[in-house]
């Protein structure tokens, strides 16, 4: 995710916003950049690549003198890594500074307006929108002209802002992106993270939604968004610099298992106008989409498991066959592709050595190809012919989460607007299941608000030997995604098995107490799976079965049974893998194993 500092006070602002990314650097970033009141005017330096760029540049700050100034490490969402794109953004007469993190998504409807105000955009971010009604706006009253702008974008910002005419002071504005303010003795300063402040205070506010701060040297003030004045409570921060690059919590894989509802909103929300996907991002006409023959999804890992699923959404929501191939096999196997084929490559990083082969692989053979990607500007994101981006931010420990979600999302929204266009879905159909999509979020929040519970579960099992996830259909599809989390952080010999399959082999492996977690989120096949579980019992296994809220039914076949919200059938996965990502943090924690650098992985596999 992007970093955000400022600082205003006595000493030279550049030097402490350049110590201050580096603080936030662990986050993952692209370009980063500063803006400085000089005294006169407002001074911009942004470099792409490294902060040491940057630095040298700048003479590790001493070219840029002024006591107030922004700065920011970005993590492109929208455009890609360069000069242009990376933060502050100006406004027309360089009076105005943003440095924003989150994503605005209705950019695109306020950069028409804008332009047709006259306005001229340099970047193809969506920060400059801010920018630019900030100007459009001000009218001499900074926090009117915030309050105006914030009245008008939509979707979760992190915003410093420096106004020239108001040189004594700095802006901050929140809304579902983090933001804090810092007060020091030599003056006071702004972060999306504690790390960046920690070497001058640990004396912070938690700015929240909707509320806007103004910092001067001395004094820190807090408004809402009706420009009331509040008063807050600061906070006194004991974390050490380890904790605080993970916001407090022990490991960054349940920090980035917590951010999954954010995540899921950040993809979900500005693809969706009026109970309508919008995907205009991938420049698909209908007629493409009601030509497509077949659909090749294609992948590894984690995203692998994520494009199974979509098999059975794309299949039984849009009535389009799908193949789903590891990218490793996919590339050796001379596959068949026709004419109106589509391939999706999915993938975090984007830079996955077997994907990004099978993407050129089906490239050279004429077929279109679409990419799923988390990193804006990857390799996969730049060679698909079209690129549908998760907005999951940085994923920095290795066992992917919030990524996966995302990529569940992508495939959701997919699924939903081919099913519409080939006259799959009725209206009704699309607004009910848009309906259940925004439910996500909070209910993804409830189950991971359960974690005691399948902590204490979890501890049962740190020296179990095999486990064996099952499920059919989508279960079987969630089961495969489970059991991969268990065995790479927890080393423990974990297998998925579609849950019809086990009396042809497998259940012979069952013995006195073996574990088997049984994924039963698709009603059809709860009476089929409850037999499996039967089987399964009967031969001494102890089965944890993850079922949606209301089927009792399952609490006479399994021994342990967690519930999980009702949803679509379709986008049970979503819900389903959360306590299954729980139990295996919670088993790998318990082992006393390294959660977020498990042995032999590494987080982008750039080699075959
Ligand atoms: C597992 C995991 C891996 C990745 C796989 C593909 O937790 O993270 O299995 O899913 O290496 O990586 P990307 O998505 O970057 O192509």
């Amino acid at each position: 995710m992007c970093g955000i500092v400022g600082y205003i006070g006595v000493s030279q602002a550049a030097p402490i916003l350049l110590d201050g990314l580096s603080k936030l650097e662990y986050r993952g970033y692209d370009s980063a950049g500063l803006a400085v009141y000089d005294g006169d005017k407002i001074q911009l330096q942004k470099a792409t690549g490294r902060l040491k760029v940057l630095s040298e540049l700048t003479h590790d700050g001493a070219t840029m003198p002024g006591v107030a100034g922004i700065g920011h490490t970005r993590w492109a969402t929208h455009g890609a890594p360069s000069n242009s794109n990376a933060h502050p953004h100006f406004n027309r007469e360089e009076t105005i500074a943003v440095v924003h993190n989150g994503i605005i998504e209705n950019y695109l409807k306020l950069k028409k307006y804008l332009e047709g105000k006259g306005y001229q955009f340099t970047s193809d971010t969506d920060t400059e929108v801010v920018a630019h009604l900030l100007d459009y706006y001000y009218k001499g009253d900074p926090i009117e002209a915030i309050t105006r702008m914030m009245h008008r974008v939509e979707g979760s910002y992190a915003l410093g802002i420096l106004f020239q005419a108001h040189p004594g002071l700095l802006y901050a504005v929140r809304k579902d992106s983090p933001l804090i303010v810092g007060r020091s003795k030599d003056g006071n300063l702004i972060a999306s993270d504690v790390p960046a402040v920690l070497k001058y205070t640990r004396n912070v506010y938690f700015i929240e939604n909707e509320e806007i701060s103004i910092l001067s040297g001395e004094d820190i003030c807090f408004y809402n968004v009706d420009g009331e004045e509040i008063q807050k409570e600061s906070t006194a921060i004991d974390w050490d610099m380890n904790a605080a690059e993970k916001g407090g919590y022990e490991h960054f894989m349940l920090k980035e298992m917590y951010e999954q509802p954010q995540t899921v909103r950040d993809t979900l929300n500005p693809r969706i106008k009026e109970y309508n996907v919008d995907i205009e991002e991938l420049g698909m006409t209908d007629e493409e989409i009601r030509s497509i023959q077949k659909i090749h999804i294609v992948a590894c890992g984690s995203a692998y498991h994520a494009g199974f699923t979509a098999k059975y959404v794309f299949e039984g929501m849009a009535r389009i066959p799908v193949d789903v191939d590891l990218a490793s096999e996919f590339r050796y196997r001379n596959p068949i592709l026709q004419e109106h084929d589509l391939v999706i490559i999915i993938s975090q990083s984007g830079e996955t050595a077997d994907s990004l082969a099978a993407l050129r692989e089906a490239k050279n053979r004429g077929v279109q190809t679409l990419g799923i990607v988390n990193v804006v500007g990857s390799s996969i994101a730049r060679e698909a012919d079209r690129v549908m981006y998760t907005w999951a931010g940085p994923e920095i420990a290795v066992a992917t989460t919030k990524a996966y979600s995302a990529q569940l999302i992508a495939e959701y929204l997919l699924a939903i607007k081919f099913a519409q266009v080939r006259g799959e879905l009725t209206k009704e159909e699309t607004t009910s299941y848009l309906k259940d999509l925004h439910k996500l979020p909070e209910q993804i929040e409830m189950l991971l608000s359960n974690k005691e519970k399948i902590q204490h579960f979890a501890n049962r099992y740190i020296s179990a030997k095999d486990v064996f996830f099952v499920g059919r259909g989508i279960d079987y599809a969630i089961s495969m995604e489970g059991s991969l989390k268990l065995k790479e952080i927890s080393y423990i010999h974990s297998e998925a098995y579609a849950a019809g399959e086990l009396k042809h082999g497998t259940i012979s492996l069952i013995e006195e107490g073996t574990l088997v977690a049984a994924v039963l989120t698709q009603e059809a096949l709860y009476k089929k799976t409850i037999s499996n579980i039967v089987e399964l019992t009967s031969r001494g296994a102890f089965v944890l079965a993850v079922t949606n809220t209301g089927n009792t039914e399952i609490e006479k076949a399994a021994d342990y049974v967690i519930y999980i919200p009702q949803t679509n059938r379709w986008f049970t996965n979503s819900l389903a893998i959360i306590p299954l990502q729980l139990f295996s943090y919670y088993v790998s924690l318990g082992k006393g194993c390294d959660v977020d650098k498990p042995r032999n992985l590494a987080k982008s596999v750039t080699v075959e």
